[in-house]
């Protein structure tokens, strides 16, 4: 029987979260529906008990939590851009599966959810850093789906006692992320194109800025965040992020020298919904929960350069 549940199980983070959970030797059971997960993520993952199913149908939400502990919520539809094109499939992934996940947990007596959620919740004010107490402003439809599903933990935790913990991630970057689609993170498209010698574009003049946090940082977080007492975090949201940011252009200029990328980027007009500022004050999770970057900006974004170059994803 798994101790865990990890839902997006084949996606970038849920795929990181399970593989370091089965380096620990904990029990996990792994869901994902594959719309932008990928099969060939779960390769190395054979001690994960998986599930091939869809998080908006009730019945496959009951079947996958029995007699798990803990889960971390991963799946969803992770894009701005996505969402504003067509907001309902990222209704359906985002609030509703979280939902009926939620709804299953409560009944089946799962303990604790840790809820992957986004910095896009604070939208575009100008007040930097973000902090937890800043009053939410999804401009997005993307943003407006991960708050609900945010709002919806808070309540469960409330109403029902179930745990659980939001953490808002702040564009997290590193190896699994698919650089393939148009709806890709940013670096993942750098990564990919600058490695084929491809012209990256940069939408808007590149001066908007990220607090860009690698892969290992925000697994770190979700594991403090499953074992933290109850009584400090549960019902609790928190960013989990680096607590510095950097521009596009200068994330363009530190991967051009890792790659030896000769070329300049070619500039476009900005992106519907997207914000201008983002950072993180991570202090509320430093006192809750003990966390602390483990891995900086330069190391990540090397290891990164690193993987993209060894798959054939490139
Ligand atoms: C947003 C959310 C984040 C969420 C993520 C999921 C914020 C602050 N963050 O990130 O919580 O997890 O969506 O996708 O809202 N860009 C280019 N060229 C490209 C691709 C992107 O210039 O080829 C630009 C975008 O216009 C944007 C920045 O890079 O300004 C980052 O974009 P992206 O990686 O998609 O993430 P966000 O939209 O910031």
């Amino acid at each position: 029987m798994a101790k865990y549940l990890v839902t997006g199980a084949a996606g970038f983070i849920g795929r990181s979260i399970a593989a370091e959970l089965i380096r620990r030797g904990e029990s996990v059971r792994g869901v994902d529906n594959f719309i932008t997960g990928k099969r060939e993520n779960l390769i190395g993952l054979d001690k994960m008990e998986f599930i091939e199913g869809d998080l908006t149908d009730p019945a496959v939400c009951g079947h996958v939590v029995r007699g798990v502990e803990i889960i971390f919520h991963e799946a969803a539809l992770a894009s701005v851009p996505r969402s504003v094109a067509d907001p309902l499939p990222t209704n359906a992934a985002c609030v509703d599966a979280s939902l009926y996940l939620l709804n299953a947990a409560r009944k089946a007596g799962v303990r604790r959810v840790v809820y992957a959620g986004s910095s896009s919740a604070y939208g575009d004010t100008p007040t930097l850093p973000k902090h937890e107490q800043m009053l939410p402003n999804p401009i997005s439809p993307y943003a407006a789906a991960k708050m609900a599903a945010e709002l919806y933990m808070g309540a469960f935790a409330r109403v029902y006692g179930i745990e659980t913990v939001t953490l808002r991630y702040f564009n997290v970057f590193g190896p699994y992320q698919d650089p393939t689609s148009q709806y890709s993170g940013v670096m993942a498209v750098f990564c990919r194109k600058m490695l084929a010698g491809e012209q990256p574009t940069i939408y808007g003049d590149g001066e908007q800025s990220r607090d860009f946090t690698f892969i290992d940082n925000v697994v770190h977080a979700n594991l403090l965040a499953a074992a933290a007492p109850a009584e400090k975090v549960s019902g609790r949201v928190m960013n989990a992020a680096t607590g510095n940011r950097v521009t596009l252009n200068e994330t363009f200029r530190e991967l051009a020298q890792i790659i030896e990328y000769k070329g300049e980027p070619s500039y476009a007009p900005p992106r519907a919904g997207d914000i201008r500022d983002s950072l993180a004050d991570i202090s509320l999770a430093r006192q809750l929960l003990g966390y602390q970057p483990i891995v900086s900006f330069p190391v990540g974004l090397r290891r990164t350069v690193e993987w993209y170059r060894n798959t054939s994803n490139t």
